[in-house]
């Protein structure tokens, strides 16, 4: 089965072919952030017209790497929801086109469930249900129980800042460019995560939930402080990133204490941070526990996890090629 996937949710314009919901037979994503570095974030005006301006040559070039034509197609899976609105329609249009003009089914993704299928894409034995993922990206983060293709429990969430979002707004703190989670881990490898301690975030009484706001405003204080405006870069950007790791490693064993998992999975733009995933690793690698982190191209938007989210959920997210509606507040559990 051969699907063409379609991800315009934010600011990357991604189109992929999946071969079997997990072969990759090409992916690519055509990154925006010199058109919003300026500003400091994704403008959702320019990120929209972005798309209009590269979808279709992004979805020719995935189908000439991939060697394949419209023809070969057995399906489309576009990314329906939850993001910016005036990117999601872009995506939304051109998947109902075509799969209208070629009379191929149209799937209709959900954009976390994207994530949550990172960890199938080009594996030989993808995780077994059920399985706990810990999704951290630049608008989301939470722990997520995936008891079957089709059934997912958020278990605790950010109500605040996702970690990327922190990552972002610390690393504009310390004058590194946008987008400033990948600079930041750079910057981080070179510091000591000891040099200062910042607060950890502890959910009351049994709750999972996440919060990173009181941590990046205690960065913020701390470097308009006299200690802080002597103290090393590196050395600020590795405390803020031990803190950031403790709290996400911390909900996640616990988490994994509470239920019956076969394993464990990392997803979202921030699973590629370096230092959450040597503690990952680390732990998974003691506790023998079935592991699973997707490569940093996965990790970060791409239509290849859309594909496969569609693959496996194919049965309940199909959809009428005229009718599919984008939808910014996507709710996450499916509807039956
Ligand atoms: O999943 P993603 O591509 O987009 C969303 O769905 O949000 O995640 C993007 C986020 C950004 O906030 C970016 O700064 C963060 O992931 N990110 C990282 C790293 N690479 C990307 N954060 C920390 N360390 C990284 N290496
Ligand atoms: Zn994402």
């Amino acid at each position: 089965m051969l699907l063409l996937g379609i991800e315009t949710s934010c600011d990357d314009t991604a189109a992929a072919v999946l071969r079997h919901g997990r072969d990759v037979l090409s992916s690519v994503a055509t990154n925006q952030d010199e058109f919003h570095a300026k500003y400091g974030g994704i403008v959702p005006e320019i990120a929209s017209r972005r798309h209009v301006a590269l979808l279709s040559a992004a979805v020719e070039d995935a189908l000439d790497r991939s060697g394949t034509a419209f023809a070969d197609l057995d399906g489309i899976a576009v990314t329906c929801g939850a993001g910016l609105i005036g990117s999601l329609v872009v995506g939304v249009a051109a998947a109902k086109a075509y799969a209208f003009a070629l009379n191929r089914p149209l799937y209709g993704v959900n954009h976390l469930h994207g994530h949550v299928f990172a960890p199938f894409l080009d594996r030989p034995e993808p995780p077994p249900f059920p399985f706990l993922t810990l999704l951290v990206s630049g608008g989301h983060s939470q722990l997520v129980a995936v008891e079957s293709a089709t059934r997912m429990r958020i278990l605790g969430r950010t109500h605040d800042d996702a970690a990327g979002e922190a990552y972002d707004k610390t690393a504009r703190l310390l004058g590194l460019p946008y987008p400033g989670g990948p600079a930041l881990d750079a910057l981080a490898q070179r510091g000591d995560p000891r040099a200062h301690t910042f607060p950890r975030h502890h959910a009351s009484g049994d709750s999972l939930d996440l919060s990173f706001s009181g941590l990046k405003t205690s960065v913020r204080y701390f470097l308009e402080s006299d200690a802080g405006r002597d103290a090393r870069r590196e050395d600020v950007a590795a405390s803020f990133q031990a803190a950031v790791v403790d709290v996400l490693m911390s909900r996640l064993r616990t988490a994994y204490e509470r239920g019956s998992y076969n394993a464990v999975t990392l997803s979202g733009g921030v699973a590629a941070n370096s230092a959450l995933q040597a503690a990952f690793r680390s732990w998974t690698e003691t506790d023998s526990i079935p592991a699973f982190i997707p490569p940093p191209k996965y990790c970060t938007d791409n239509a290849a996890m859309i594909a496969a989210a569609a693959y496996y959920q194919r049965d309940a997210i199909r959809v009428d090629a005229l009718t599919l509606h984008a939808d910014p507040n996507l709710p996450f559990t499916l509807s039956s």
